[in-house]
């Protein structure tokens, strides 16, 4: 597909047919991904692929948990389950992609020294030089997003569950140190998203 088009056509997909993703798939989904680019090339992610239909709804139980545990003041059960209902739609769909931040380094060791001496953490220090861990595994999410557009999958970035992390990790056996980012439901779309209306160029760009 042409890049422009692959661009313009990638949409959020929140309901999904039933059609298995087969593990070849999920592997071209994953090579994409980890082409992005990286802080100090630290590749500083990690991919964890759901495609048992049974895992998958455990994952939602656990999600549901852990959103019911952080509204539990919540007086209104409407909302509460208004909450449950949109951080667990990726339920429905056949392969669920864990997204985990792993570690970053900087290459030069002085750095994270220096650093250290100013009395900064090795996250305040990332902090300062704006995330570059975060916007690494970001960039890993969007190669991903793109790659399944292009072989006629729709998938949805999904940071919602991530309020249920501890719960999600447990089910996981997610190993220490590695961060949940973000969940990201994969499937053949089962509907055509609407349009979707771009803010202006003048909005977002400043010339200098
Ligand atoms: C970091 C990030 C987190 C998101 N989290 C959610 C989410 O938890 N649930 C959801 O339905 N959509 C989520 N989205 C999807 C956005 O709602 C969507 O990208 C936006 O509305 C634009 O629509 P489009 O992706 O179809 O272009 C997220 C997107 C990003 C980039």
């Amino acid at each position: 597909m042409e890049y422009n088009e692959l661009l313009n056509k990638r949409r959020s997909i929140r309901k999904y047919l039933a059609d298995s993703v087969d593990d070849n798939t999920i592997e071209q989904l994953v090579s994409a991904a980890v082409t992005a680019p990286s802080g100090c090339n630290s590749q500083c992610w990690r991919f964890v692929a759901i495609r048992t239909p049974e895992k998958i709804s455990a994952l939602a139980e656990a999600v549901e948990r852990g959103v019911r545990r952080f509204y539990r003041d919540a007086e209104d059960e409407n909302f509460v389950a208004s909450r449950v209902k949109q951080t667990t739609f990726f339920k429905n769909a056949p392969l669920v992609i864990l997204v985990y931040l792993t570690e970053m380094k900087y290459h030069d060791p002085r750095v994270e020294e220096y650093y250290s001496a100013k009395g900064y953490g090795h996250s305040e220090m990332l902090s300062t030089l704006g995330n570059p861990d975060m916007l690494s595994v970001g960039a890993a999410v969007e190669n991903l997003l793109l790659k399944a557009e292009e072989l006629g999958l729709g998938a949805c970035w999904m940071n919602d569950p991530i309020v249920s992390a501890e719960e999600i990790n447990e089910f996981i056996g997610a190993p220490e140190g590695h961060h949940l980012m973000s969940v990201i439901p994969v499937g053949k779309p089962a509907y055509v998203p609407r349009e979707k209306q771009m803010k202006p160029m003048n909005e977002v760009l400043e010339l200098i």
